[in-house]
């Protein structure tokens, strides 16, 4: 399906919508589609396109620009190098031979490696520097790592529009130019958050600060709708790589024959009567975007797994791997399970959260169906999880 619409006069949203697509980088979830956003900018004098499309959609961006009679394309702004929104480049540059690519020193090197464009079909998009259009002027902001070493956003001046590629976008197929269903973006821009973005918080920060000072009215990534009112995602995204955590206990686990679940139940409840948010996941049917979303805000990550071959369940290890490499802000972490007759459960998970900047609150592996003294120790951990939450004074009980 294509797109063709308008952000501003002049100002065209051209890109492809993606709503069948339900995995990306054959491991994100996407339940809600996504969508591949280009943009069309007719100056006075020069025609800039920002970002191509994936190149699976290369026909619908080709067929927008036929439909808008296109000619010249002067500029193809590239703030990012990936696929997405790089893949039809090669095609663009066949039917716009004089057109120039416009981006980072290192994207450059990036799209020549990835997608063999000529060196002479560059120019260089410094930080800071202007590009004129005639009537519309392109100002270059380089933010890097959000979630590629060469990102960049850009703003066009006289419209207030920074178009900001993959940072504050959404895997979201809509039919919505602009986000009118607000709860359902913010979902979807948070999934997006928490799979992409999270582990760049710190340069996240800075990207933030940097735009700060800007005026803008209409903030237009390359994925999902467009926001008119900024204020919503800026504000989203200015939580979420807040220090601050929540009074939340995330539980992601397998059990196999019962014990571990047995386990995870009575902690689930002992958390609860204390006051304490929990959010479980049974790994062999979660979406592993929603524990991901979860790990956003919580301050306390349970993980619980039985034994299999002296070590966790594999299920267990690939979503611990991914929870250590997307870096939540998690201030406490700790292991459950039940094991038959011996375990390393526990070291080689506590060894797999390197990245995790938490204290570790003293496991409980039981041999077996928990007893007497294992549910007393899980009463001391959900216990001890309330003081820890206490101290850093985010817990709140209602009266
Ligand atoms: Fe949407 Fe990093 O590509």
């Amino acid at each position: 399906m294509s797109e063709l619409r308008q952000l501003k006069p002049k100002i065209y949203s051209i890109g492809a919508i993606d709503w069948d697509r339900r995995l990306f980088d054959e491991l994100i979830p996407l339940p809600d589609g996504t969508s591949y956003n280009s943009y069309l900018i007719k100056g006075s004098e020069k025609t800039a396109l920002i970002d191509t499309v994936d190149p699976t959609m290369t026909d619908v961006l080709m067929k927008n620009l036929k439909q808008l009679e296109i000619k010249v394309v002067d500029y193809v702004i590239t703030n990012h190098a990936e696929q997405d929104h790089s893949g039809s480049l090669p095609q663009i540059l066949d039917i716009y031979p004089n057109a120039k690519v416009v981006c980072t020193p290192k994207c450059k090197t990036i799209l020549m490696d990835l997608l063999f464009i000529p060196e002479n079909k560059f120019i260089a998009g410094d930080d800071g520097k202007t590009l004129s259009l005639g009537d519309k002027t392109l100002e270059f902001i380089h933010a890097p790592w959000v979630h590629w070493p060469e990102t960049m956003l850009t703003y066009l001046m006289e419209d207030r529009i920074l178009f900001t590629c993959d940072f504050f976008g959404s895997h979201l197929a809509t039919s919505d130019l602009f986000v009118t269903d607000e709860p359902t973006v913010y979902e979807a821009a948070k999934r997006y958050y928490a799979e992409i973005m999270m582990p760049f918080r710190g340069t996240i920060k800075r990207n933030l600060e940097r735009i700060k000072d800007l005026e803008i009215e209409i903030i237009a990534p390359s994925h999902g709708p467009v926001y008119n009112n900024p204020d919503l995602i800026l504000n989203a995204y200015r939580e979420w790589i807040s220090d601050e955590v929540k009074n939340e206990v995330i539980l992601p686990y397998i059990s196999m024959h019962g014990s571990t679940k047995k386990m995870v139940d009575y902690l689930v409840e002992a958390l609860i009567e204390r006051g304490i948010t929990v959010k479980q996941f049974n790994l062999s049917k979660t979406d592993i975007g929603k524990l991901a979303i979860a790990l956003v805000d919580a301050a306390t990550i349970v993980i619980g797994s039985p034994t299999v071959l002296v070590g966790p369940h594999p299920i267990v290890v690939y979503a611990v791997y991914l929870a250590n490499a997307l870096r939540p802000k998690l201030k406490f972490a700790s292991i459950i399970g039940s094991y038959g007759w011996s375990s390393k459960m526990v070291e080689q998970l506590a060894g797999m959260i390197s990245n995790l900047k938490v204290d570790i609150l003293e496991p409980v592996a039981i041999k077996g169906l928990p007893k007497e003294a294992d549910f007393k120790a899980l009463d001391r951990l959900a216990e001890e999880i309330l003081n820890k939450h206490k101290e850093l004074g985010i817990f709140k009980r209602e009266a």
